[in-house]
């Protein structure tokens, strides 16, 4: 079984910061010596790219349960050629959005049934779910006041924004030994330096 210890995901709606967080994460391992791979979810990889368009590219309008399933093949094709192989070499990976992303979003936002989301998920990725999650939590307000490109998703009403930051609360209270909850309404060095802290060994 592949070891999933070094495989960290960067969670939160958009605006709390994760991409460069990440980013600076894997700037400190790599200056202790680390291999580190960084990957972001959807994407990765030339299948996940393609899918990335057509979920995110605003053209088309897919039924949510057709949502869920681009998502949970885009993120097979990047865990089964790219973060399982890494890990099995003895990389880090970080990953900017995970499946949590998915049980946050197509679940908790969407209304898909949470049971369900995971089943789907833990098919694609063949049960390698990342080892730890650092959860960025900022107030959804915050967080879309942040944030600079809108996507299809990102332009969804304050209300889904609000079940889907729920929805990362309610899976860091019920996985308390996976999740890392930090809150990132606070300048954004102090949240990267926090977040060095506790990923980093
Ligand atoms: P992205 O451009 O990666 O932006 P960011 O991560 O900075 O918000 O946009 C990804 C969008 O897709 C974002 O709105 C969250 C959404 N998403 C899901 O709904 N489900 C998923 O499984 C993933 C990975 C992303």
């Amino acid at each position: 079984m592949t070891d999933s210890s070094r495989y960290i995901a960067f969670e939160g709606i958009e605006g709390s910061g994760k991409s460069t967080v990440t980013r600076r994460v894997a700037d400190a391992l790599r200056a202790n010596g680390e291999q580190v791979v960084t990957v972001r979810e959807p994407g990765g990889t030339a299948v996940g790219e393609m899918l990335r368009d057509v979920i995110l590219g605003g053209d088309a309008d897919p039924a949510i349960e057709t949502e869920a399933a681009l998502f949970a093949a885009a993120r097979a094709e990047l865990v089964a050629t790219v973060v399982r192989p890494a890990l099995e070499d003895g990389s880090w990976v970080l990953s900017d959005r995970t499946a949590y992303s998915s049980l946050a979003y197509q679940a908790y936002g969407r209304g898909l049934d949470v049971d369900a989301v995971r089943t789907l998920n833990d098919i694609a990725i063949g049960g390698l779910w990342p080892g730890r999650v650092v959860l960025l939590r900022v107030d959804h307000s915050t967080g879309l006041d942040r944030q600079r490109v809108e996507d299809r998703i990102g332009a969804e009403t304050a209300e889904f924004h609000a079940r889907v930051a729920k929805g990362f609360d309610e899976l860091a209270a019920a996985d308390p030994d996976r999740f890392i909850v930090i809150d990132a309404s606070a300048p954004l060095e102090s949240v990267i330096e926090v977040a060095i802290d506790r990923v980093v060994p």
